[in-house]
C-alpha cells in the first residue's frame, strides 16, 4: 500500500444524466454525452492504514467531514474496501481548485479522483472501465469524468455494463465551457436527491425519448466540430432536463433572475452579432457557455458588462485522472 495522489477533472454534460432507473447503484434512464474539464479539478491524496484509527479521517477544503457530511465518502471507501477484501482506514484530503457553489460539479471530479487515488493506494490495477464503474456508484457523472476529452456514459442494465467509454481524445475540438457564475448560493437539494424525483414529472419520459434521439445528433456534431449543429441539441436538451425538475413533485426550481439574464443575452448575441455560443445549465443558477476557443475572447467582453455576473471560469477538453507526485499531506 502506498499513499496515492490523484487530479481528475469535472466535467460538463451535453446530453444530460437525469433520474435512475436503479438508485442503488446509480443506474441511468439514458446514456449522456460529456466533456472532462481541463481547468476545474479535484486533486485527492489517499492514505491507508491498517491499524490505529478507529475511523476514515476525510479533509475536504480544509473542513474535516463529520458524521452526515462524511457518510458519502466513506461509503464509498467502503466500495473500494470490498474490492480489496479488506478492512482498512483510510486518510483522506482532498481539494478543489474552483468553488463548490459555483455550478461546476465537484462531486464528479470528487468521486473520480477518490475513486483512483483509493484504489491505487490498495495497491490494485484496474482497467478504466472497472474504475468508471466504481466512480458511478460515488456519482453518476463521476463515470465520465475517468476519461479524456469527449465521452458517452452507457446506460447499461446493471453495475458492470453501466460504464463510461471515451468518444474523442481532447484534441479533436477546441472547444470551451465558460462557466458563469450569476449565484453562490448553496443549492437546497443535491442531483442524488433530484434523480429520484424525475419519475414523479408528467415530462420526464418525453424528456428520456428527447434525450435518446439527442445523443446521435450530439455524438455527430463533436464528430464534425460543428458548433452551430451541437448547440440547438444542448440547450434544448437542458432545457427538457429543467423542465423535468421544475415539474416534478415536489417541484426543483435551480433558476435565478441571472440565469434568465444570461440565456437571454446569449441568445441575442447569436441573433444579433453572429457570437456561435449556446447554453447549457446543471442542476443549479449557474450557466454554462459553450463555444468554440476563437469565441471566448468576444463572449467575456459581453459578460463583463452584464451586472448578474459574479465571475467566469473557462475550461478546455481535459485529460483523464493523473497521479501527481506533491502529496496534499
Ligand atoms: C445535472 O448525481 O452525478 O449535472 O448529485 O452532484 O453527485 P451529484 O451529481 P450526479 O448528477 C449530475 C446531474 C447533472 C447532469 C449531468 O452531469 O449529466
Amino acid at each position: 500500500m502506498q499513499k496515492t495522489t490523484i487530479r481528475a477533472g469535472s466535467n460538463i454534460a451535453f446530453i444530460k444524466y437525469w433520474g435512475v432507473a436503479d438508485a442503488a447503484i446509480n443506474l441511468p434512464l439514458s446514456n449522456s454525452i460529456s466533456m472532462t474539464l481541463d481547468n476545474a479539478h479535484t486533486t485527492t491524496t489517499v492514505e491507508w492504514v491498517e491499524r490505529g484509527l478507529e475511523r476514515d479521517e476525510i479533509i475536504l477544503d480544509g473542513k474535516r467531514l463529520e458524521n452526515a457530511a462524511a457518510a458519502r465518502l466513506t461509503d464509498h471507501l467502503d466500495r473500494l474496501r470490498a474490492v480489496a477484501g479488506a478492512d482498512y482506514r483510510a486518510r483522506v484530503m482532498s481539494v478543489n481548485n474552483f468553488p463548490m457553489a459555483s455550478g461546476i460539479a465537484s462531486s464528479a471530479s470528487g468521486f473520480a479522483a477518490l475513486t483512483v487515488a483509493g484504489v491505487r493506494a490498495l495497491g490494485l490495477e484496474l482497467d478504466a472501465t472497472r474504475l468508471s464503474a466504481l466512480a458511478r456508484r460515488g456519482s453518476g457523472s463521476a463515470s465520465r469524468s475517468l476519461f479524456a476529452g469527449f465521452v458517452e456514459w452507457e446506460r447499461g442494465a446493471d453495475d458492470a455494463t453501466s460504464i463510461a467509454r471515451q468518444l474523442y481524445p481532447p484534441a479533436h475540438w477546441d472547444l470551451r465551457d465558460v462557466v458563469v457564475v450569476v449565484s453562490s448560493a448553496p443549492k437546497h437539494v443535491s442531483s442524488a436527491g433530484g434523480h429520484t424525483l424525475a419519475a414523479t414529472s408528467p415530462l420526464n419520459q418525453g424528456r428520456v425519448t428527447s434525450a435518446e434521439a439527442g445523443l446521435s445528433q450530439v455524438r455527430a456534431a463533436i464528430r464534425t466540430r460543428d458548433i452551430d449543429r451541437l448547440g440547438p441539441v444542448i440547450e434544448q436538451d437542458a432545457l427538457a432536463m429543467h423542465s423535468v425538475m421544475m415539474t416534478s413533485t415536489p417541484s426543483l426550481l435551480y433558476w435565478q433572475p441571472g440565469t434568465l439574464e444570461v440565456l437571454q443575452a446569449v441568445r441575442a448575441w447569436r441573433e444579433f452579432d453572429r457570437l456561435p455560443a449556446y447554453f447549457t445549465i446543471d442542476a443549479g443558477p449557474n450557466v454554462h457557455l459553450i463555444c468554440e476557443a476563437d469565441t471566448v475572447t468576444p463572449l467575456l467582453e459581453r459578460l463583463s458588462a452584464l451586472a448578474c455576473v459574479k465571475r467566469t471560469i473557462v475550461s478546455g477538453p481535459g485529460p483523464a485522472p493523473y497521479a501527481v507526485d506533491e502529496h496534499l499531506f
